[in-house]
């Protein structure tokens, strides 16, 4: 297995000018070495300012969305073509959030990844359940739906990484156990390989996402599926974004 950690942060709708670029530098001193990969991904308004901030060091810079199509009218879009002019790697899709909010719907998802494989960005796919669907035991159908929805043809290891995040653990404190995600990590390994084939998806990154901090990053990511964290809260404060990076190497 040869699967680097990869650590990112989705700062959501968060930060300003200054104190964003003041954080995106204390995160880049920090890791400084770290055996991990290393993923910011700020708001689109700071993402040029973040770029140069990050000139020189070894941190990503990635994006919370796009839209699928390369330009047109559509207000208030980003393509991925877009976030490649300004300097990004990867963008964020499907992420709960954007589908409450915005009724983003499992083809739309799809169809804004194979845009950003086609533009050169590393597509950050999200999937997870909510409360009621894991009390219904429904976790793993739900989640190889939302997979064979969201996740293009056009998926590999070096253009995809795969978030699962229980919706119910998204900024509540709460969190499943490191083997409970473990087996949902396993089970999506399982079934992408299953549709993709053993070869193109062999060292696919699966990261968990939900309330992951520094107390609990030891756990989860010593679990053998799990590849790494999408950090929501505890990715604003330096100190605890650069505990969770020190987690994935230990
Ligand atoms: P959280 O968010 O770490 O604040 O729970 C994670 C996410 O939504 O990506």
């Amino acid at each position: 297995m040869s699967r680097t950690p990869l650590i990112a942060g989705n700062w959501k709708m968060n930060g300003l000018l200054s104190d964003g670029t003041t954080l995106a530098k204390a995160v880049a001193l920090g890791a400084k070495g770290a055996a991990c990969d290393i993923l910011i991904c700020p708001p689109a308004t700071l993402l040029a300012p973040i770029k140069e901030a990050l000139a020189g060091t070894t941190v990503h810079l990635g994006a919370q969305d796009c839209h699928w199509q390369a330009s047109g009218a559509h207000t208030g879009d980003i393509s991925a073509q877009m976030l490649v002019d300004i300097g990004c790697s990867h963008v964020i899709l499907g992420h709960s959030e954007r589908r409450a909010d915005h009724g983003e719907t499992d083809n739309q998802v799809a169809l804004k990844a194979a845009a950003a494989h086609n533009a050169g960005l590393m597509a950050l796919i999200c999937v997870g359940e909510t409360e009621a669907q894991r009390d219904a035991g429904d976790t793993m159908s739900v989640i190889s739906a939302q997979l064979d929805g969201s996740v293009p043809d056009s998926a590999t290891s070096e253009n995809t990484v795969i978030a699962y995040e229980p919706v119910w653990a998204i900024g509540t404190g709460r969190t499943p156990t490191a083997q409970e995600a473990n087996q949902v990590h396993a089970h999506i390994r399982a079934h992408l390989r299953g549709r993709l084939g053993t070869e193109g998806i062999a060292d696919l990154r699966i990261l968990y996402g939900g309330s992951m901090k520094p107390g609990n990053a030891v756990d989860l990511l010593a679990q053998p599926d799990i590849d790494g964290g999408l950090i929501g809260g505890a990715a604003l404060k330096a100190e605890d974004f650069l505990g969770i990076v020190a987690a994935a190497v230990s």
